[in-house]
């Protein structure tokens, strides 16, 4: 037997047991004749003491080693570490393997880049922390199982090989051999299979799914990704909160020891980014938005007369400091949301000042400093638009930089809210057609349904989004569960009948036998472990992720292929 006990589980009650001890040699220090050696496996890191180095083989960092030995009070204890009243001191110690010298150290505190890191992924998840959010993400997952099993879901899997499923992301897709010029598409989600359980009977599904999209990546984003996924058949959208609401509380609770407040709350789509400037705010700081449509609207400037919307943010204490520097770095962002210009002005001597405040009398002046109530030195951002989402999510981006800046978001608090009531379309203003904002499966709120032909932007649908410290971390809907409903959205959204029944029809030829009403929801696995883990990188809750030009440093995935595989699938690359 090579191990009886494990090192970071050693305490004073152990003193005087005779241990056999494994793992990778954290540090070593010489001290003469004594040697100590840190030596880690996956519960931490305890001290032994060679009394007398000359009695045992040269290790280094990193090497696997097997000792034996007698643990013993330390004299001075090492508060840092859970193991640090006792050591062991070793009878025997043998190397079981030798290591080169790591390219980086192994230790929390690291300079290394992150691609480096990724190369050497299995050194990076020998790091203590990296270790821990591994463990975090599977208590989120064997929570997941006690909770939905305990509601009588059953657990099911569905396929990855299909045909393509409407999430709005690109597609990855997977040639097939037998039918060349055919294509399987994987999972952006296993949404139309979770909704024909329902149809099948099951009334309560889930699946801890794998969902693939090939989308521009950003710090919350990979290209393959976990679900936490749930269906549920005859329940409302106040149930099936109800029900997302216990599991969040469970992961709190028996993760960081937090008890979330139930009910959460509930806040309007538009509410939101009216306020906050976005679908997913961080409310732990106000920073809000002001709507000053009507106050510009008086002024001189000729170009706010026709506009939409005017709005604005009040950065307090940032006047003085910001500098035309700064300013272009925030028309950058700014550019993002199609505001320009983005302008600003402060409050100097108790008065506004600023090239625009010419066009503004003193009345209006007075109503702006009392309106938004204005203080010395404070900055006020604002700008125009027509487009209500783009003025919002501009202004939005913009209030998240400063909160960063101003350092007004908490560590270790945690702000968690529904979002509901999301519209059911977008128009895209380049092409003047509708996009699904959530799915095409979402069912429009009934007393909506009066809209759905003149007026679909107006319409609001089931929808809800669980937002925690800024993260969009779930989402979810109630479906329609109707033929002619489901047929209808698919034509709004610019498919034509051969269209839908070419590349639906399978799924909604389900709707003529006797579908229940059903709803359901998918919390995105890496982006709760984050929340939980405190870290704002999903690569750090991934085992082995993809960096952010979608390859993985260590395999260089994705690669070249054969002659031969490609020939198999009908495929020939196209010379640039
Ligand atoms: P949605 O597209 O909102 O809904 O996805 C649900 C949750 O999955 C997470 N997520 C991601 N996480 C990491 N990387 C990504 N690329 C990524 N994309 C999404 C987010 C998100 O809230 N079928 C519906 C759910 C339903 O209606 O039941 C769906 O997939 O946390």
């Amino acid at each position: 037997m090579l191990r009886n006990k494990y090192n970071g589980e050693l305490r004073l009650e152990n003193v005087g047991e005779k241990v056999s001890l494994v793992g990778w040699v954290s540090t070593r220090r010489n001290l003469g004749a004594i040697e100590f050696i840190d030596l880690r496996d996956n519960t931490g890191i305890v001290q032994l003491t060679v009394l007398d180095s000359n009695t045992v083989p040269d290790v280094r960092s990193e090497y696997v080693i097997h000792v034996t030995g007698t643990v013993a009070k330390k004299d001075v204890p090492n508060k840092k570490i859970p193991t640090g009243d006792i050591e062991v001191i070793v009878d025997t110690l043998e190397v079981i393997n030798k290591s080169e010298t790591t390219p980086f150290i192994i230790a929390d505190k690291t300079d290394a880049l992150e691609d480096t890191r990724l190369t050497y992924r299995y050194l990076d998840l020998r790091r203590p922390c990296m270790l821990n959010n591994l463990r975090t993400r599977a208590k989120i997952v064997k929570i997941t199982h006690e909770y939905l099993d305990e509601n009588r879901f059953l657990e099911i899997e569905t396929p990855i090989l299909n045909l393509a499923t409407p999430e709005g992301a690109r597609d990855y897709i997977v040639p097939s051999r037998l039918h060349h010029g055919s294509f399987y598409a994987l999972p952006q989600s296993p949404q139309l299979f979770k909704q024909l359980l329902m149809i099948g009977g099951v009334e309560r599904y889930y699946q801890i799914a794998k969902c693939f999209r090939d989308e521009d990546l950003r710090a919350d984003r990979q290209p393959e990704f976990t679900q936490i996924d749930v269906e549920t058949s005859f329940l409302n959208q106040e149930e099936v909160l109800t029900l997302a609401e216990g599991m969040l509380k469970r992961y709190f609770k028996e993760i960081v020891n937090y008890d979330i407040q139930l009910p959460l709350r509930r806040m309007d789509f538009w509410e939101a980014m009216d306020r906050f400037g976005s679908d997913k705010p961080d409310t732990r700081y106000g920073l809000e938005l002001h709507d000053i449509t009507d106050i510009m609207k008086k002024c001189d400037f000729e170009g706010f007369k026709t506009v939409n919307y005017v709005k604005c943010l009040v950065i307090p204490g940032k006047g003085k400091e910001t500098s035309r520097k700064k300013m272009d770095e925030l028309q950058l962002e700014a550019n993002k949301f199609h505001i320009k210009p983005l302008m600003n002005m402060k409050v100097e001597n108790g008065a506004l000042a600023g090239s625009f405040t010419k066009f503004l009398s003193e009345e209006i002046k007075a109503e702006l400093i009392s309106a938004l109530d204005l203080k010395e030195d404070d900055l006020v951002l604002f700008c125009s638009q027509n487009n209500r989402r783009w003025i919002d999510f501009g202004l939005g981006a913009i209030r998240t930089k400063f909160a960063k800046e101003l350092g007004l978001i908490k560590p270790n608090t945690y702000d968690l809210l529904w979002i509901i009531n999301f519209p059911m379309f977008e128009k895209v203003e380049e092409t003047g057609l509708y996009s699904a904002e959530h799915h095409p499966f979402t069912r429009p709120r009934d007393e909506d349904l009066k809209y759905l032909d003149e007026d679909p932007e107006k319409v609001l649908a089931y929808a809800y989004d669980i937002v925690i410290n800024g993260y969009e971390a779930g989402g979810g809907t109630m479906r329609i569960y109707d033929h002619d409903t489901q047929w209808k959205i698919f034509n709004l959204l610019g498919l034509s009948d051969e269209d839908v029944a070419r590349k639906f029809g399978w799924f909604v030829d389900a709707f003529k036998y006797g579908v229940p009403p059903h709803a359901g929801f998918a919390l995105g696995l890496e982006r709760l472990t984050m929340i939980l883990c405190g870290t704002d990188n999903i690569r750090d809750v991934m085992a082995f992720p993809k960096n952010l030009q979608a390859v993985d440093p260590m395999s260089k995935a994705p690669g070249a292929t054969s002659e031969e595989a490609l020939e198999a699938v009908g495929i020939k690359i196209r010379e640039e």
